[in-house]
Order: structure tokens, then C-alpha cells, then sequence
């Protein structure tokens, strides 16, 4: 399948839609403490994204029943919002969010400690925000998508001992939500897709304390790690430009290696 490339109008769109779901997480943030449950944490956001123009792309995706992922602790990705399930004091938890904005697709997520966390999940936290910019730094015009799951697992795996998690990848994303490339996050220097120019995709990797191994739970969505230790996950959409790339879902307050100039590496 070929990798769709934007041109300058689209990347606006892409630019736009982008924003405004890190945004969310901006809005969202206050909102993450103890005692609230993640269905009201889905319905604040899904009126924010209604109340500046937007969709909240989950909703109804492949029979998805809410507007947003939320994943606490062992729970990897695709965690579904419920009113009756509450932030605990201690928890760490993912909220993924993906707006749909005049007809273009952004998507990004990021993790959140409820009260006051554990080392050891502060840690991994940390460490997966790095993972994720230590992908974000391969992607360049002519470098392969190998690279950037080589550099997150030699990282993650390699130096830290974590899990990667390997059967959930980023993806393109535009018109579509996903779309082809494939991104793993457990790659090999050298191999697969050259980037080029005007791609847009994700790179959103799933770091376990133990086990990579993933198993999905009756509901047909929540995966959650096998052995049921934490995990956690960030996301940013990228796209590909002449130089290196751009960060499309940046964020106030986000995440940023300290020693990045973001405005060279675009
Ligand atoms: N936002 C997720 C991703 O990063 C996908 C969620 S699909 C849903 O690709 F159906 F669970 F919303
Ligand atoms: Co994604
Ligand atoms: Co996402």
C-alpha cells in the first residue's frame, strides 16, 4: 500500500486537527484526580470536541462505544470510559485522544498520575515519553521506519529491561484515522519504508514493566498485559519535512527532551 503524501493545504488540515486534540489533553488534565470516574472524564472532552467543531474519532469506530481511550496501570491501550470505574490515589493512566476536524484525522495521548504514583511507575512513565522522542528524532526524508522502532527498543528493552509492546504499532494518518504505514515500535536500523516529505504517521509506543505480551478482555477493546503489571503509552502525530520532522500534537506542558531545538529539527 503506498503512503500518502500531503500536500501544503492538507498539512494546514493536519496542523489543525492536531492541535486541537492536544488541546484536549491540556483541558483534560485538571480534571484527572481522584475519585472521578474516566466516564466523566470521556464526557467532558467529547464536549469540548463537539464545542470547537470537531468529532471525537472513537466514537463508534469499528463499534468503539465512547469518545476517548482511557488505560489505567495494566491496562495497555483501548481502555473504554465507564461511570462507575474511579481514579484511584496511585493510579497512572493513558487518555488517547483523536479529533476529527474538517474531514483530517489527529491523534495523540499521554499519561497522567492520579495523586501521588510509585517510583517505579514514575519511572516508566519517564521512560516512555523518552522512548517516544527518541523515535521522533529518527524521522527525517530518507531514513527508515526501522530506525525509529530500533532506537525506542534498544531503549526501552535493551536499557531500561521493560516490555515493548509489539502488536499494537503507529500508524498514517489523514483522511482515514489509520491508514498505511505501519509503525512498530520494535524495528530494525536499516529496513522498512524510507520516509519521505509529507508523510504524516504516528509513533505511540506501549512500554510494560514486564512482559511485552498483551491479551484483549471480553469486552472485545481493553488490552491489558498478561502478567497485569503496568504499562504505559504516548503518542504524537508526525509529519516528515525537508529537514527532519514536525511534532503536529505539541502540546502546553507537554513533554519535551530538554536538550531538543524543535524549531532546527523541522
Ligand atoms: N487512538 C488510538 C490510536 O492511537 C486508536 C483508538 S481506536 C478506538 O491509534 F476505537 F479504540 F478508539
Ligand atoms: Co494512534
Ligand atoms: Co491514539
Amino acid at each position: 500500500m503506498a503512503v500518502e503524501i500531503k500536500n501544503a493545504e492538507e498539512i494546514e488540515k493536519m496542523r489543525a486537527t492536531c492541535r486541537l486534540a492536544a488541546s484536549v489533553l491540556e483541558f483534560i488534565e485538571p480534571h484527572v484526580k481522584p475519585g472521578v470516574s474516566t466516564g466523566h472524564l470521556d464526557r467532558l472532552c467529547h464536549e469540548y470536541i463537539m464545542d470547537h467543531g470537531a468529532y471525537p474519532s472513537p466514537l463508534n469506530y469499528k463499534g468503539f462505544p465512547k469518545s476517548i481511550c482511557t488505560s489505567i496501570n495494566e491496562v495497555v491501550c483501548h481502555g473504554i470510559p465507564n461511570d462507575k470505574q474511579l481514579l484511584r490515589d496511585g493510579d497512572i493512566i493513558n487518555l488517547d485522544i483523536t479529533t476529527t476536524l474538517d474531514g483530517y484525522f489527529g491523534d495523540c495521548s499521554d499519561m497522567f498520575a492520579v495523586g501521588e504514583i510509585s517510583e517505579r511507575a514514575r519511572r516508566l512513565i519517564t521512560v516512555t515519553r523518552e522512548c517516544l522522542w527518541l523515535g521522533i528524532r529518527e524521522v527525517a526524508p530518507k531514513k527508515r521506519l526501522g530506525d525509529i522502532g530500533a532506537a525506542i527498543y534498544e531503549y526501552a528493552a535493551g536499557r531500561h529491561g521493560y516490555g515493548v509492546v509489539e502488536v499494537f504499532c503507529g500508524h498514517g494518518i489523514g483522511r482515514e484515522f489509520h491508514m498505511a504505514p505501519q509503525v512498530s515500535h520494535v524495528g530494525r536500523r536499516g529496513t522498512g519504508r524510507r520516509m519521505k516529505t509529507g508523510m504524516t504517521f504516528t509513533i505511540e509506543p506501549m512500554i510494560n514493566l514486564g512482559t511485552p505480551d498483551c491479551e484483549i478482555l471480553d469486552d472485545g477493546w481493553t488490552a491489558v498485559t498478561l502478567d497485569r503489571r503496568l504499562s504505559a503509552q504516548a503518542e504524537h502525530t508526525i509529519l516528515v519535512t525537508k529537514s527532519g520532522f514536525e511534532v503536529l500534537t505539541l502540546r502546553e506542558g507537554g513533554y519535551v527532551p530538554g536538550d531538543l531545538d524543535l524549531d532546527a529539527a523541522s
